[in-house]
């Protein structure tokens, strides 16, 4: 697993560019407006509200991207990604991920529609590795491709920003980076209109022939019941200063996400086999661990392993929510 913490170049950059103590304002007006599904043009419409993104969000979305970034690490473990593209950069925080876990890394796109957070990302890049100091920050509406550089990208990935488009764009979009991109990576905060909205674009992307690496098991429909939602969550340390922020009372605070990890049916590969995504947090007692999961046969249900069956149970103590059961784990 990788470190989910800020890289201390970035954090560094952070803290030496962003004072806390002068953001209340913007950042309640941030939170306000990503809670009320405001688009950031108006949540984070100045430099101030992109100061307080990057103090009060930055370390939660680089968490989740990363927790994606390592399912398809896990999926693909040769993949060596050169070029990425990063769709709603705001301030880089996905390429950071990016570069962090892949260091074969040359050559960064960042598409994004704010001066203010164009500003910082490429205010952020200079403390960073060289691909990031090099990186291609341009401004640009990420759903029009068409002015991209010619050529493909080994990896997409778009942040925390699907949920800022229209539905039906969101699926062209997805649908294009297919015919572009080997390797796509949707991260998106995790509440059910996103997980909904996430769906509908999955069953464009399933239409388009992509295969899904994560987190679904399967390409049958979405066997979730209405009203339920699928999600996880990452945990993120947090600083004295974001606590101050956030007025947070715990060093730490659960980021939960939704997520999709796309591959290219131009790529050669299959889907690994596997006994199901682990779709909560464990239900643990002495005699049995209870997982609720979503099968590889399009179903959902309960597998529950016995404390009698010592080495599954001692193994199966250290999955958790969002991990995938692998078929040994049943055995
Ligand atoms: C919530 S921020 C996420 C930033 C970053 N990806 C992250 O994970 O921290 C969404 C970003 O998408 C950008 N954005 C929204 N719609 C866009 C569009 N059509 N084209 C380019 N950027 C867009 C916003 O300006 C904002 O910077």
């Amino acid at each position: 697993m990788s470190d989910r913490r800020l890289p201390p170049a970035l954090a560094a950059a952070v803290a030496e560019r962003v004072r806390p103590e002068r953001l209340g304002e913007a950042a309640a007006r941030l939170s306000a407006g990503y809670r009320a599904n405001l688009p950031s043009r108006q949540a984070v419409p100045d430099a101030a509200g992109v100061a307080a993104y990057a103090a009060s969000r930055m370390p939660a979305t680089y968490a989740a991207v990363t927790a994606a970034f390592d399912r398809l690490a896990a999926a693909r473990p040769v993949f060596e990604p050169r070029t990425v593209l990063d769709l709603g950069a705001g301030p880089g925080t996905a390429s950071w991920a990016a570069v962090a876990l892949w260091p074969t890394i040359s050559s960064l796109t960042m598409v994004e529609a704010s001066a203010d957070f164009r500003a910082l990302a490429g205010d952020l890049a200079l403390g960073g590795p060289p691909a990031l100091r090099q990186a291609d920050i341009r401004r640009g509406d990420m759903v029009q491709l068409a002015g991209l550089p010619e050529g493909n990208f080994d990896l997409a990935v778009v942040a925390y920003a699907l949920t800022e488009l229209e539905l039906a764009a969101a699926e062209r979009l997805v649908v294009d980076l297919i015919a572009r991109v080997g390797r796509i990576v949707i991260v998106e905060p995790g509440t059910p209109r996103d997980h909904d909205r996430l769906m509908v674009v999955r069953g464009a992307a399933l239409a388009a022939g992509t295969r899904i690496l994560a987190p679904c098991p399967h390409a049958g429909p979405c066997p979730l019941p209405p009203g339920d939602w699928c999600h996880t969550s990452v945990r993120v340390e947090r600083s004295r200063a974001h606590m101050r922020l956030k007025g947070g009372t715990v060093p730490f605070e659960d980021e939960r996400y939704a997520y999709l990890v796309l591959e290219s049916p131009s790529l050669a590969g299959t889907e690994d086999e596997n006994g199901g995504r682990i779709l909560r947090p464990p239900r643990l007692s002495k005699h049995e661990i209870v997982f609720s999961v979503c099968r590889a046969d399009g179903t959902v249900g309960e597998v529950g392993i016995a404390s009698r069956n010592r080495a599954a149970y001692k193994a199966a103590g250290k999955l958790g929510w969002g991990d995938f059961l692998s078929n040994d784990d049943l055995n």
